[in-house]
């Protein structure tokens, strides 16, 4: 990475306040998965690396697009805290009630939003019960179930690869980390999805989240079992019920929608990229190469919301006020003209993007996530060849949200493989 950032940003038209008079708007029609990386570069260009934005009417906040700020945004917790408490225009009860951004940044006892010693006695229950689930057996787990969704549009000659796929496989595998039935997987996975939505429904989502998973804890306290709730209860942290619902609430959330966007990128990109797509049938490419240029250049968590500023501070050429709410611009980092590789492209093996975050609280499931994706786009390329995209590729719709590249379908058509009913 290089040092120097190549953008100065303006003078602030007052020195000491930040410039709240022309947020630029991170909501509305529009901003989807093709229009974001050139609102990205505008920000850039007028702001420097952090740029004012609006989450809402009269919601604002940084968006921080700076390779070099997003990482000290995320280690150093002295100056950003997780801690939504902090947020100055919650503790001023300038939040609508049923506004959709309560739902991102609501109080609640998990390990996304704490600091410090707290957070990291939530974190080692949830990253230990990750991690000691057996990797061998996580990706049978998502091969066979790979493998079973593919067979089941198989023989249709064409299917939708987000809706009968890169959307299923995560929620089955993670049902099965959690050791629930597919139905209350299925049940679950809706809620989660309502809560990323940031709609007037995301505070209700949480609810209807919360209940199955409440019923798990009960049922794995009186009878445990190999799954990552059974580990979760009974690690040394001790969490409570309600700690162990909220952080398995966490780990639902934080799981489904960007591993769906990861697979469908990836997906996506090996479809439409013919040099790509060559590089990997002659070997040049492996599959993980594939998956890691996606994390750079698609990053499936576009933006995130939040950290605040525990005091005042110049950062990124702003004057960010104590409470300020900041966003990190995590495809906009991955971007910065300061940070790529000097061949403009990712180079191979290099993991040194922020698509998983960065700091105390970086992806704790890197490698679980890995396992589904890299699952995921093997057993399509051994069962299914020879597919190609059923539409232009400049027809390709995105859900329009400024959190999650998410494609909304990605029509594939193929020759059914031999034998296939
Ligand atoms: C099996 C799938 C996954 C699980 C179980 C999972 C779980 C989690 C959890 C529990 C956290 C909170 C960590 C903390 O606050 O200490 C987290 C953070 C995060 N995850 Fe994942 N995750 C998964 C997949 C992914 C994928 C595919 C991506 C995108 C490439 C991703 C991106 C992130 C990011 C950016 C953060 C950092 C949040 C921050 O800095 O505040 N995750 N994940």
């Amino acid at each position: 990475m290089t040092a120097t950032p190549r953008h100065r940003p303006p003078a602030r038209p007052s020195p000491g306040r930040p410039d709240r008079r022309r947020p630029t708007p991170l909501y509305g029609p529009g901003l989807d998965g093709d229009a974001l990386p050139a609102l990205y570069e505008r920000l850039r260009a007028e702001h420097g690396p952090v740029a004012p934005v609006a989450l809402a009417p009269g919601i604002h906040a940084w968006l921080v697009l700076g390779y070099r700020e997003v990482l000290r945004l995320t280690r150093d917790e002295r100056d950003f805290s997780r801690d939504p408490r902090r947020w100055n225009l919650l503790r001023e009860n300038l939040v609508p009630v049923d506004s959709p951004i309560r739902a991102l940044v609501g109080r609640r006892p998990t390990l996304v939003f704490a600091d410090g010693p707290r957070h990291r006695r939530m974190r080692a229950a949830v990253a230990d019960a990750l991690a000691r689930f057996d990797r061998h057996e996580l990706s049978r787990t998502a091969r066979s179930a790979a493998e079973r969704l593919v067979d089941s549009f198989a023989g249709r000659r064409e299917a939708d690869l987000v809706a009968h796929y890169a959307h299923k496989l995560p929620v089955r595998v993670v049902s099965r980390l959690l050791g629930a039935d597919e139905r209350t997987g299925w049940r679950m996975a809706e809620a989660a999805f309502g809560v990323v939505a940031a709609n007037a429904d995301s505070v209700n989502a949480v609810r209807r989240l919360e209940r199955p998973l409440r019923a798990l804890v009960e049922e794995r306290r009186g009878r445990p079992g190999s799954d990552i709730v059974s580990r979760l209860l009974a690690h040394p942290a001790a969490l409570s019920d309600e700690e162990a619902v909220h952080n398995l609430v966490a780990v639902v959330v934080a799981s489904g929608r960007a591993t769906r966007n990861w697979i469908a990128s990836t997906l996506r990109v090996l479809l439409t990229d013919a040099g790509v797509r060559s590089s990997l049938d002659h070997g040049h490419l492996t599959v993980d190469d594939a998956l890691d240029l996606v994390l750079w250049r698609f990053p499936p968590v576009q933006n995130l919301p939040a950290r605040y500023a525990t005091r005042d501070l110049r950062f990124g050429g702003q004057d960010v006020r104590a409470g300020d709410m900041l966003v990190l611009g995590l495809a906009a980092a991955n971007a910065d003209p300061d940070a790529l590789p000097r061949c403009g492209r990712p180079v191979t093996g290099n993991r040194s993007h922020v698509a998983f975050g960065a700091g105390p609280h970086a992806c704790p499931a890197q490698e679980q996530a890995r396992l589904v994706a890299r699952a995921a786009v093997e057993a399509l390329r051994n069962h299914l060849p020879r597919m190609e995209l059923a539409l232009p590729e400049r027809e390709l719709v995105w859900a329009p949200s400024p959190w999650a590249g998410s494609l909304a379908a990605l029509p594939v058509r193929f020759a059914p493989p031999p034998g296939t009913r």
